[in-house]
């Protein structure tokens, strides 16, 4: 057997015959096999299919009854194939299959995955809506940022490789979410990856199963793909998303005051920075330092000291600002004109980052100084983690990870 094309399924039972049909007029003189990795479909599919291959051998049919999962589906299917090469195919006919025989040469020639493609030149994605349209293309620009991946459609789901190579990093997959290819890519960091061109598409029967769940996926898979958790601590995460909540906190103190009272306008903004400030303090404080949390008099004495590294924090962002704003632009303390606009933007937005990040390390080191970290061990000053759920918590992010068994960066 040489190729097996795994199509995974879900409530398409309109699809798989005409998908068939597509494949064996795609591949006319060819030894494959058709698997049809099903997820006990409530529309039957997987009966359908089985009628199917009752009459044709080269169809055959996985019904998967757990671990559902289109990721886990293909996965299946690769392990269950006979051919030395795999292909992993939508059923809904979106995929086009006449451009298999093109790929198939590809991987023969040398290539180690092959990758159909909307966006290499002479594909397309067929008549998509703006917003699905750019919803994949930043899906698309993440991975590519993200991953290092330098491929125009490494969110296909539309690829093929040799089933050894799949075989060889199959204990490490996950296969949650949509997204297979990518964490193949990054598992196995193929050395010869090519690209086929197709259109794709209009869906014809049945519904796409891409829901607002399987977008949350993906993030979390880029995420974990990543591996920014080493780079990023969980906590820095929180300590930033605790200074959004203050820009949100910050505008509404800022509009009630306004509307409240007669002060002027630099009063109110102050005031209502100081609102902010405390409401950052009282959230970093019981989330993003819950292990050292201030109480009782302490938090009096932690928040004085909470407002001097913010304004020590202030001090940086406003140095790194006219630090950046010389080096790129020389215009360090003049007036900024309309067209240097987006430089001065840029630079202030390096600067809020900068900010922010020394904002974290002094906050961290000294309003919650934590244990020395080479006298006790971490897991000894997380009650929670004695609980007997390390698992759950260990996998939160901590950045004191006992189980990583690695240093933290920050
Ligand atoms: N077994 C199984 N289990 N199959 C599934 C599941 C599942 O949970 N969810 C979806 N499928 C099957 C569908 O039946 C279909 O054959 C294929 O996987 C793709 O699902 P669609 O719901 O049609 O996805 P899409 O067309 O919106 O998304 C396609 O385009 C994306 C690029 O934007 C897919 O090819 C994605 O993989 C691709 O990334
Ligand atoms: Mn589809």
């Amino acid at each position: 057997m040489k190729l097996s094309v795994i199509a995974p399924t879900f409530n398409e039972r309109e699809n798989i015959r005409a998908l068939v049909e597509q494949v064996q007029d795609a591949l006319p003189d060819m030894l494959y096999e058709i698997i049809i990795a099903d997820d006990d479909s409530p529309d039957l599919t997987w009966q359908m299919a089985q009628e199917i291959s009752a009459r044709d051998p080269k169809v055959r049919v996985l019904r998967r009854t757990r671990n559902h999962g289109l990721g886990r589906a293909v996965m299946e299917g690769f392990t269950a194939a006979a051919g030395d090469i795999v292909a992993c195919m939508d059923a809904d006919l979106q995929h086009d299959p006449s451009v298999l025989p093109k790929m198939l040469e590809k991987l023969t020639r040398g290539a180690d995955v092959v990758i159909g493609s909307r966006y290499a030149t002479g594909g397309s994605t067929g008549d998509w809506n703006w917003f699905r349209r750019l919803g994949s293309r930043l899906a698309t620009m993440m991975a590519r940022i993200l991953l290092g991946v330098k491929l125009t459609d490494p969110m296909s789901g539309y690829f093929m490789m040799r089933r050894n190579d799949f075989l060889r990093v199959h204990p490490s997959l996950k296969g949650e979410g949509f997204k297979i290819l990518l964490e193949v890519l990054v598992k196995l960091r193929p050395g010869a990856i090519e690209e086929v061109p197709y259109r794709f598409r209009r869906r014809l029967n049945g519904a796409s199963k891409l829901s607002s769940k399987v977008v949350f996926q993906y993030v979390r898979q880029l995420w974990e793909l990543a591996q920014l958790r080493q780079l990023l601590p969980a906590r820095f995460i929180r300590f930033v998303l605790v200074g959004c909540t203050g820009i949100v906190v910050n505008l509404a103190a800022m509009a009630l005051l306004l509307k409240l009272t007669d002060w002027r306008g630099w009063v109110a903004s102050v005031v209502a920075s100081l609102i902010a400030n405390l409401n950052n303090y009282g959230l970093n404080n019981v989330w993003t330092f819950s292990d050292r949390a201030h109480r009782g008099f302490g938090l009096i004495k932690g928040y004085v000291s909470y407002l001097l590294m913010s304004t020590v924090g202030l001090g940086i962002t406003t140095a790194s600002y006219i630090g950046l704003a010389w080096t790129v632009a020389q215009f360090p303390l003049g007036k900024v004109d309309w067209n240097r606009l987006g430089i001065a933007l840029f630079c202030q937005f390096l600067a809020i980052a900068l900010g922010t990040f020394s904002n974290y390390i002094l906050n961290k080191g000294v309003t919650w100084p934590g244990p020395a970290r080479n006298d006790v061990h971490c897991a000894e000053n997380l009650p929670f983690l004695n609980s007997g759920n390390t698992q759950t918590v260990a996998k939160a992010g901590f950045d004191c990870d006992p189980s990583s068994g690695q240093r933290p960066l920050l």
